[in-house]
């Protein structure tokens, strides 16, 4: 009766260890940071690439979001960046509205990104 008990219990415990582990992957794979990772990439792809095509600007070519344009117009952080899309600029309007919670500052690190990596895709 004991060593039954015994075995109940262990076989408990391993049950136990699983939905532990099951619960990590799953915490895991939901992480923001993971999402983020690509979100940054596909809100510019929907949202900005129209204009922005690999970080050029299609309307006005010198305003584009190339790392020497940027720090030509004031812009040397994210942060800036996720203002001018909060806001807009000159012709450029806000997309606020469209990019859903922290979509400014995703995309705005994204940009900020690629502009470090001048825009070469890897
Ligand atoms: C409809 C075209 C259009 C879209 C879409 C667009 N932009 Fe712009 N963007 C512009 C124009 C035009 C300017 C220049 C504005 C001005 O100064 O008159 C600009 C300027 C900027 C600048 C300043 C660049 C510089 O060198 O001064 C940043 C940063 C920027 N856009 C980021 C974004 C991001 C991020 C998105 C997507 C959320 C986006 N833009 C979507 C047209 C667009």
């Amino acid at each position: 009766m004991e060593s039954k008990n015994k075995i109940n219990f262990l076989v408990h415990k391993s049950q136990k260890s699983i939905l532990i582990i099951l619960i990590f992957i799953i915490f895991f794979v939901s992480m923001p940071e993971h999402v983020n990772a690509n979100s940054g990439k596909i809100l510019f792809k929907n949202h900005c690439a129209g204009c922005h095509l690999n970080g050029g600007n299609i309307i006005r070519r010198s305003k584009n979001l190339k790392i020497s344009s940027l720090k030509r117009n004031g812009i040397d952080n994210p942060e800036s960046i996720a203002k001018i899309v909060r806001e807009g600029v000159g012709r450029m309007d806000s997309y606020i509205d469209k990019l859903g919670d922290n979509g400014d500052q995703v995309v705005a690190n994204w940009v900020w990104e690629q502009a470090q990596k001048a825009w070469v895709q890897e």
